[in-house]
């Protein structure tokens, strides 16, 4: 899309939260197209504010499949919820989402992450290949060939029977998402859900089976599992932890427009367990790991 006179611009990077939520709400939502691999209805949409264009998706809820496990509200608010948790905490792991009628009715709006694989091509679904020898930040490699700067999480074997390492990079944005992960009990971090952004940020996606009142933790990134949560993401935690328990803050209600009184108690217990304990949870018996993990 060209960037002329009088023609909508892309909102630079240097646009605030508060600026691209507000391009996100009341923005004109233009159809580019459907995620094909997606397991809901995923579309990639333009978003358009006067003299201002954004690049997002948009799950209508319509376009949901129910979960039996998920009987209350919709995917797409546990989406918002989640964004909401993430900006609470200041630690902008979530890109921008709101909850909006849309072209196929009420759904989320999420700001779109430019990365290196979904840029320069004209449908961003379409997969690009990597350069070689790259390690993404969740990735498989051969046993005895962890990279250095990397944690391995589980060894399996591919779909050849060759045996592999699951590994994540041991990097402080992908730590902070761990900790998002813990608090937001979400059961479902697949490596295809942590983007790393041409902005140099690390972008969590797809927060639909979050926030469960009963443990459903289910990520792939364990490699800090029992270890001390970093002093100053505690101190970020205790702060949410204060918020959540007072009734006369903004966040609970704006939570309990998405999610039940019941998830937001669990969600204030799980913050309080990390912000006094300051460790990570080791992992359940149980299915630990989202398969397939990518
Ligand atoms: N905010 C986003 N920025 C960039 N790409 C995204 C974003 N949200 C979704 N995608 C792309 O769309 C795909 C499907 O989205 P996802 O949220 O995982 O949907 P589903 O709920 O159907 O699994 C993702 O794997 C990713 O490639
Ligand atoms: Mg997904």
């Amino acid at each position: 899309m060209g960037i002329g006179e009088g023609e909508p611009h892309p909102a630079g990077s240097g646009s605030s939260s508060v600026e691209v939520v507000d391009v996100l709400r009341r923005g004109e939502l233009v159809v580019l197209g459907r995620i094909p691999s997606a397991s809901n209805a995923t579309l990639v949409c333009d978003v358009v504010l006067d003299d201002v264009e954004l690049r997002c998706v948009y799950k209508p809820v319509r376009g949901e499949v129910p979960l039996w496990d998920f009987p209350d509200g919709t995917l797409a608010g546990r989406e918002v919820a989640s964004y909401l948790i993430s900006d609470a905490l200041g630690w902008g792991v979530i890109p921008e989402t709101v909850l909006r009628d849309g072209p196929v009715g009420f759904g989320m709006v999420q700001r779109w992450v430019d990365t290196p694989d979904n840029t320069d091509r004209p449908h961003p679904s379409a997969p690009s290949e990597l350069p070689d020898g790259r390690v993404d930040l969740v990735d498989l490699c051969p046993p005895g060939a962890v990279p250095v700067g990397y944690r391995a999480v589980l060894r399996a074997f591919d779909s050849i029977g060759e045996p592999v390492v699951l590994v994540h990079a041991d990097d402080p944005r992908l730590q902070r998402m761990a900790v998002l992960d813990v608090i937001l009990n979400n059961a479902d971090r697949k490596g295809g859900h942590v983007l790393e952004g041409l902005d140099g940020g690390v972008y969590g996606i797809d927060h639909g089976i979050c926030l469960h009142s009963e443990d459903k933790l289910r990520t792939v990134l364990w490699g800090w599992a029992g270890e001390t949560v970093p002093a100053h993401l505690v101190a970020d935690l205790a702060d949410l932890a204060r918020r959540l328990e007072s009734p006369d803050d903004d966040l609970r209600s704006d939570l309990a427009e998405h999610i039940t009184g019941d998830e937001i108690d669990a969600l204030a217990l799980r913050t309080l367990v990390i912000a006094e304990t300051t460790a990570m949870p080791l992992p359940p018996g149980h299915r630990p790991i989202p398969w397939p993990p990518f």
